[in-house]
């Protein structure tokens, strides 16, 4: 006998604290994506999962639902020269600043792996990467299936958009809980993120899970939680997965913003950039090349020598953008100066990210358009000596009416004092099956 379910009993069962059969978990699913069960309900189901958890078997099964209600990618057979190319992705789980996957994927695919790279646009405070390459003339993000097997044969990377047809319950499953509260679930988090880049095919998958006021996970123990979750649920799909830990608790890099962080991932391949934007680039290079089995390389070697460059230029082309051409500039600009003298103690991530999206750089809602020349240029870093009067960040829009919001969101976002921080590396530590 089929076992008979509805929403109602599924969302009282999680409610009372009781962890849902398989059965429950892919009906339920099944049922959300082809509309059977409503928002309301898979909305008060999400809740639930919020406040009662979840268990490993029914996260494991949550992901695999959701990842069997759309398409799988193949890139096994994928070639070069004749010879198999090995593929491996990179997943940030998002934080403000956070160009890393621009320079990262030319510069793993220069080292002969193949990287398809399938991403999402930005919504509230942290950026998205399509949203930033759309900051490129003439850069197209959306692929067919083709286009993507083809590029990475014939340039190694590809950063395009996930269609419609990978993880569609994940799509529908991840507005809904934009906007009723329930994002920061690590279950919810773990099986939305693994079920997309399971879905993607992708022989490896390094995961850089962020941790701070800018990130999810606010706290070193719940990323870690996150971290395992996730590099456990990738390795028992049969994708080789890792995870670094790293710290987002100050804005990566020296901008948040479309157009701005697309010129600073040029800096990081032309061998310049921030210090921490390379260190991270070069981390996850690393973690990326070791999980693809190419050991005894140094990735920073083809940010110098221009062979990440190359491969930057042949991938933007091959998706119609011109590499050389110049990026919007916003037509106006505020600068916020220092109020007083001392050391920088901390920047607030979170204050930037949402200073540059109050700027334009973001969206409120699904499908609105982003100001691609828009967003926040910070002058100085953690530790740096200032004098009053000293820019600490310039804010870019194309509507100045949005500069008060933006102000308000900087007040105070540079915390100013005479103890200069200790230099930490961005790296907090590695998650392993293992460890
Ligand atoms: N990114 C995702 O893809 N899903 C989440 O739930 C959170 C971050």
């Amino acid at each position: 006998m089929p076992e008979i379910h509805d929403a109602v009993t599924v969302i009282a069962t999680k409610r009372d604290g009781h962890a849902l059969t398989d059965g429950q978990i892919d009906w339920v699913i099944d049922a959300f994506t082809h509309g059977s069960v409503h928002a309301e309900q898979m909305s008060a189901l999400a809740m639930a999962i919020l406040l009662r958890g979840m268990n490993r078997r029914e996260i494991a099964r949550w992901t695999a639902a959701m990842m069997n209600s759309g398409e799988r990618m193949d890139f096994t057979h994928l070639r070069r020269d004749g010879k198999k190319l090995k593929t491996v992705d990179k997943h940030s789980t998002g934080g403000v600043g956070d160009k890393i996957t621009l320079p990262l994927a030319p510069l793993v695919a220069s080292f002969g792996v193949a990287v398809p790279q399938l991403s999402g646009r930005g919504l509230g405070h942290t950026g998205g990467t399509l949203d930033k390459l759309e900051a490129i003339a003439g850069w197209r993000a959306d692929l067919t299936n083709d286009e993507i097997v083809a590029q990475l044969e014939s340039v190694g990377a590809v950063i395009c958009a996930a269609g419609a047809t990978l993880a569609p319950a994940d799509k529908k499953l991840y507005a809904l809980r934009d906007v009723t509260g329930t994002v920061e679930s690590i279950p919810l988090i773990a099986s939305s993120i693994m079920s997309k880049k399971i879905a993607e095919g992708t022989g490896a998958l390094v995961l850089d899970v962020k941790v701070g006021s800018g990130a999810f996970m606010k706290s070193e123990a719940d990323a870690r939680e996150l971290a395992e979750i996730m590099v456990e649920l990738g390795n028992q799909a049969g994708v080789h997965t890792s995870a670094l830990l790293t710290s987002m608790s100050e804005p990566l890099g020296l901008t948040a913003g479309n157009a701005l962080e697309v010129a600073e991932s040029v800096d990081v391949l032309a061998g310049g950039g921030p210090p921490d934007v390379v260190e991270l680039t070069v981390a996850l290079a690393a973690a990326m090349l070791d999980a693809a089995g190419i050991t005894g390389v140094d990735p920073a070697d083809n940010l110098s020598n221009g062979k990440a460059m190359d491969v930057w230029d042949a991938m933007i082309r091959a998706q119609g953008g011109d590499p050389r051409a110049p990026l919007p500039v916003a037509a106006e600009s505020e600068v916020i100066r220092a109020q007083t003298a001392g050391v920088v103690e901390t920047i607030d991530a979170m204050a930037v990210g949402v200073a540059a999206w109050r700027l334009g750089a973001g969206r409120e809602r699904q499908g609105e358009a982003v100001q691609a020349e828009a967003g926040v240029k910070l002058h100085v870093s953690a530790g740096d000596r200032v004098a009053v009067g000293d820019p600490l960040f310039t804010m870019y829009t194309g509507t100045p009416q949005r500069f008060a919001a933006g102000s308000a969101a900087l007040a105070g976002a540079a915390v100013i004092g005479s103890t200069a921080p200790q230099a930490r590396s961005r790296v907090i530590d590695r998650v392993t099956v293992n460890t």
